[in-house]
């Protein structure tokens, strides 16, 4: 389409007619995300963020237009897989944003890779693809699964004096990856693991057989993985069966996310959690985050929403460095140059893995007014993985 307009316009001035100027190629972004499946709720947080990014960072950098492509994972790999390669081949998009499954992150994983198509992940943590399957064409704004997690088991040993732990995720790449970090600083530092359960990723229908066997086993803490609404009815069900004043729950910070706690209410009180982003960070940037996605949505952004909102800043700036091209190599150059002070402080791109490197904050959630919200209670300085295989 764009060859066959250029040589209308160069048909049209040979024949001395006078046109305006035509602006310079849109940079198109594919934007893939779950807007369906068991993580709708946190695919339409990204994608409110992301425009609120670009609303906010420049909607057009040098001339070139930035234009949105979005595409649905559906929270599933082969969806992910088949919008990746019509975002690719049929909307010939420059780039991809987005990815919020480490299971659908691997189902992409090797098609951008060969199509030498840059991807941005704006959630998905699975620690391949920034360790024995890193790329130069996979940059992570988020997080990897053992980043978040690598620290609590040493934490709770430490800090709670938690010497046994029974585990509990959802059963693909994320919640394995997620349950290994935390059980090897966990056991290095003396606790004990006496009991594990994996769900299938989903809405679990009623999770009380598994309570069951958390009471039975009888942990100093339940260490567990749960994200978007299986982590809400997580939440209420363990309180509800009685376990919540028994047996401490704690876990990867998602389980009480700011996209929903407010639904969990009292049932989250006194759950511990890391993260690399809450909302009660007090920083210029986050304030001015927080304010901006609150006039616009009615309610306060999320780390979902973070990551996306930095997403569309680091896409924003590092196109200001290439002035506007896209040309893969200077684009990817140009990622690794860029250093931006977000909501979440400091971001910076490992060129190691292509991992972000970012603080973790350690949680406990309080009551706040009439509500409950995350109360930062230890701050793991500038988290860098280690590479993990990954030899860029
Ligand atoms: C993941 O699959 O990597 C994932 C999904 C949801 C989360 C965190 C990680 O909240």
């Amino acid at each position: 389409m764009r060859a066959l307009f250029r040589c209308a316009v160069g048909a049209a001035l040979a024949g001395a007619v006078t046109l305006p100027l035509q602006a310079a190629d849109p940079v198109k972004v594919g934007v893939l995300l779950p807007y369906t499946g068991v993580f709708a709720g946190l695919g339409k947080d990204m994608d409110q963020a992301l425009n609120l990014g670009f609303d906010r960072f420049g909607r057009e950098v040098a001339g070139h237009p930035i234009e949105l492509v979005t595409a649905d994972t559906e929270s599933k790999p082969p969806s992910g897989l088949s919008q990746a390669k019509k975002l690719i081949l049929q909307d010939k998009v420059d780039m991809i944003v987005g990815i919020v499954s480490s299971a659908v992150a691997g189902a992409v994983r090797n098609y951008v890779h060969g199509s030498k198509t840059p991807l941005i992940i704006a959630n998905a943590g699975n620690d391949d693809l920034t360790g024995a399957k890193c790329s130069p064409y996979v940059v992570r704004t988020s997080f990897s699964n053992s980043q978040i997690n690598r620290d609590m088991g040493t934490w709770l040993v430490e800090n709670r004096s938690f010497k046994s732990a029974f585990l509990m995720a959802f059963d693909y790449a994320a919640g394995h990856q997620m349950m290994e970090a935390f059980r090897a600083t966990f056991t290095a530092a003396g606790g004990k693991v006496v009991g594990e359960a994996y769900p299938p990723l989903g809405e679990t229908k009623d999770f009380g057989p598994y309570l069951a066997k958390i009471k039975a086993a009888a942990p100093d803490v339940t260490y567990v993985f749960f994200a978007g609404g299986p982590a809400i009815k997580f939440v209420k069900e363990y309180d509800a069966f009685g376990l919540k004043g028994a047996i401490p729950l704690a876990g990867a910070g998602w389980l009480t996310s700011a996209l929903y706690i407010q639904k969990e209410g009292a049932a989250a009180e006194g759950i511990l959690g890391a993260l690399n982003y809450v909302p009660a960070i007090d920083l210029p940037a986050n304030h001015e985050f927080q304010q901006a996605f609150k006039e616009r949505h009615g309610r306060g952004g999320s780390e979902f929403g973070v990551q996306a909102y930095d997403s569309a800043r680091l896409i924003v700036e590092a196109l200001k460095i290439t002035g506007g091209s896209t040309a893969t190599e200077k684009l990817l150059k140009a990622f690794h140059a860029v250093s931006l002070e977000g909501p979440r402080g400091t971001l910076r791109i490992d060129p190691r893995t292509n991992n972000v490197i970012q603080n973790i904050y350690v949680f406990d959630v309080r009551k706040a007014g009439d509500t409950v919200a995350a109360h930062v209670l230890d701050v793991v300085k500038d988290v860098q993985d280690p590479p993990n295989g990954c030899g860029l």
